[in-house]
């Protein structure tokens, strides 16, 4: 079963301008006033969560997520000990377990990570309140280049056969996908999708910025698996290789196309 790979914050902190866009245009559908509480499902090292926090300040607010390394470097980040920070896989997370109803729930950039993620989402939306916000995006971006290239290069490795299953087809729906899903459990369902054009790196710094995007979410599965210097450059020299011919560089930086699937539910609405 394919299972979330290792976390290093301070890489997922690199490009933080383009990867806090998504949530704040996910979010700027979600119709709720003034919330009693918001649920952060894959909260991650903690920006996400305390962007909601500010958004809406009267809220409890916890943010629920699997891996250690991020909760710990979100409660530093969380000097003021504003949100709940809770270690919890999505698959067993009970949402019984925060004691009341929460009026939004938001999973950012997580579900791509949890198998079979439809099935739980019914559970989730059932725990809303009345007039409750359920809101999830994922990347849509798996037949982008970068990760066509991460399989083709995958399987040529001397270690092909562990890396093309740590490479497993992932498990993200479509919008319609998620909007048949979401009416069908009662919601008024808002589901769209967005290519984003991020710039990356336009002072030319870094030789390969793609690949430092992609080693911090997509690549994980198979960096944890590389055991030494030999393994692991028998991947990243092909991959950054095909990654700078697949994404040359402009005048304007290396453009990194990137989609991305939302949906926003609004229960019994
Ligand atoms: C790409 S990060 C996104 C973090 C945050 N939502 C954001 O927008 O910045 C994905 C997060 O999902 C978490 N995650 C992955 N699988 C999970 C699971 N089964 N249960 C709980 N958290 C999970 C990871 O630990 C990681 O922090």
């Amino acid at each position: 079963m394919r299972t979330s790979p290792s976390w290093d914050p301070a890489a997922y902190g690199r490009y933080a301008s383009q990867r806090s866009r998504p949530l704040a245009d996910l979010v700027a559908q979600v119709g709720a006033d003034a919330p009693r509480l918001v649920v952060d499902l894959g909260c991650g090292h903690g920006p996400a969560t305390l962007s909601l926090a500010a958004l809406w300040p009267q809220a409890r607010v916890v943010g629920v997520d699997s891996a250690e390394s991020m909760l710990e470097a979100a409660g530093e980040l969380d000097t003021s000990g504003r949100v709940e920070w809770v270690q919890a896989d999505l698959r067993d997370w009970d949402p019984a377990s925060l004691g009341e109803a929460p009026d939004v729930v938001v999973t950012n950039s997580t579900l791509q990570w949890v198998p079979r993620h439809l099935d739980l989402v019914g559970a989730w939306v059932e725990a809303l309140a009345p007039g409750g916000w359920f809101a999830l995006q994922v990347p849509g971006n798996f037949d982008a280049p970068s990760h066509r290239l991460m399989r083709e290069v995958a399987d040529e490795h001397p270690r092909a056969g562990e890396l093309t299953a740590a490479l497993d087809v992932p498990s993200v729906g479509e919008p319609a996908t998620y909007l048949r899903l979401l009416t069908r459990l009662g919601c008024a369902v808002d589901a769209w999708e967005t290519t984003y054009v991020h710039v990356l790196d336009p002072d030319a710094e870094d030789e390969d910025p793609v690949l430092t995007w992609v080693t911090a979410t997509g690549l994980r599965p198979v960096l944890d698996l590389l055991e030494d210097d030999e393994e692991r450059a028998a991947f990243v020299e092909p991959y950054s290789a095909a990654l700078r011919e697949a994404y040359p560089r402009s005048s304007a930086g290396v453009l990194f196309p990137f989609r991305r699937v939302f949906a926003v539910a609004h229960k019994g609405a």
